[in-house]
């Protein structure tokens, strides 16, 4: 395998836009990726400008928009582009184009850049299900996939005119995350995303619980879900099976994942508990990267909680207590109920901040030892990485021992942490669970 790009900042990123009504909903992707850094380039289908002109293109990208082979023959732009871009994204990706790149057609501007491309390849699928479920599509979606293209799983909703089923484009901000792990995953000799996870099926869980204090109120924290839908976008992008348990989730689907929305901290165990060994045997990687409560409410009160205004003036008033209590600890009950017999490996999250006795990276390793994840990924939170894009973590198995460190966006930490997934759980000492 060969190293990834850095990032989508900076990187050259080559946007084909076929010929479909989703066509539009290319622009607001051009728009977050020139946000994210990169050096946009649009070569749209001469069909796609049926629905959207080359002003759009120019004016989002800052570039000339190149529509024929026949344009800038000087430098031979229908190899250059393909060439030096850093990474390929086609929304929408029509049956017709799905075809025609299947063929290795080089008919136009775009597939000729996408013949003579070595980086990756995102294709974002949208057209009618019927054209989806077509026998030929399914076919030809499946050899890209083999030569190491993405193609993204169309999301399921409402199409052109009445008609609603799978084959909607993804929304945008979801391609944007997919082409961020597609540019930062590890590379086959060849340039295309390694899919070095083929066949292994994470249980990823993300975000963070609310505990109902009554029909108004709950206690939760600042989960945002964004690294652990990092992994999702970044497992799919290495061919996993990803299920997503998203607590309380302002974030789009990615492509590709079953998504389970889920409240408080007795749910999300719950989500867990149904597909853990047992229940779904061919899940073999659990992901603890949810903020899950530790407490709830001893008992959520029917109706809302009212302040006590019978006080006086100058009077104290009643200030109600809230009885609260333990929440299961999800991550030490998956790794004892594992050591009964079989089941996945364990990943867990440990977010520190140090003390003045204790720096928060010994916290983290007593963390480790405590919880016995086969792997447990920490990071300082003195500085506050909530809700941002960048995170800093180091790896540290279950005796405490650093295993690896990474840096950067969320993805990259996501990739880092993919890396150091062991194949099999590591056998450590039983630990013992007192719920
Ligand atoms: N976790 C869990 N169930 C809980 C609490 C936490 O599965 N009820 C998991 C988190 O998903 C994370 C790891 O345990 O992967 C560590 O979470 P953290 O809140 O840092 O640890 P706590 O066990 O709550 O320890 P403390 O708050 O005392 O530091």
């Amino acid at each position: 395998m060969t190293a990834p790009a850095a990032g989508l900042s900076g990187a050259r990123v080559l946007v084909g836009v076929g010929g479909g009504i989703a066509a539009y909903k290319a622009a607001h992707l051009v728009r977050g990726l020139v946000g994210a850094g990169a050096e946009v380039r649009v070569v749209p289908t001469a069909s796609s400008l049926e629905f959207i002109g080359t002003a759009t293109w120019e004016a989002l990208s800052h570039h000339p928009v190149l529509t024929s082979v026949f344009q800038d023959v000087d430098e031979v732009a229908h190899v250059r582009h393909g060439q030096q871009a850093d990474l390929v994204v086609v929304a929408p990706a029509t049956a017709d184009l799905l075809a025609r790149l299947r063929q290795g057609r080089a008919d136009d501007m775009l597939t000729a850049s996408l013949l003579v491309t070595r980086a990756p390849v995102v294709l974002a699928p949208a057209m009618h299900t019927e054209m989806w479920e077509h026998p030929a599509t399914t076919e030809n979606v499946a050899v890209l996939r083999e030569r190491g293209v993405t193609v993204l799983e169309p999301a399921v909703g409402r199409l052109t005119g009445p008609d609603s089923g799978p084959g909607r484009l993804p929304e945008p901000e979801a391609i944007l995350e997919a082409a961020r792990a597609a540019i930062t995953a590890p590379r086959t000799a060849d340039g295309a995303v390694a899919r070095d996870l083929e066949g292994r099926h994470l249980l990823i869980t993300a975000g963070g619980t609310r505990e109902e204090l009554d029909p108004v109120r709950y206690l939760g924290n600042h989960s945002s879900g964004r690294q652990g839908f990092a992994l999702a976008h970044a497992a799919l992008a290495r061919g996993a099976r990803v299920t997503l348990l998203a607590a309380n989730v302002d974030l789009e689907t990615p492509p590709g994942a079953e998504r389970v929305d889920v409240g408080s901290a007795a749910e999300l165990a719950a989500a867990v508990e149904e597909r853990l060994p047992g229940a779904d045997p061919d899940t073999d990687v659990l992901v603890m990267a949810a903020a899950v409560a530790d407490f709830t409410a001893a008992e959520r009160a029917g109706a809302k909680i009212k302040k006590d205004e019978s006080a006086g003036e100058g009077e104290r008033e009643e200030v109600p207590t809230l009885a609260l209590r333990r929440t299961r600890d999800i991550l030490r009950h998956s790794v004892s109920q594992r050591a009964q017999g079989g089941g996945p490996v364990i990943v867990g999250f440990a977010a520190e901040t140090g003390d003045a006795d204790t720096p928060a990276l010994e916290h983290a390793r007593a963390k480790a030892r405590r919880k016995g994840a086969d792997l447990l990924v920490f990071n300082d939170v003195s500085a506050g990485v909530f809700g941002g894009a960048e995170n800093a973590v180091h790896l540290l198995d279950a005796t405490g021992a650093e295993l690896a460190a990474a840096a950067g966006d969320k993805t990259q930490v996501a990739h880092a942490i993919l890396d150091a997934l062991p194949s099999r759980p590591v056998p450590s000492a039983p630990v013992p669970w007192t719920p």
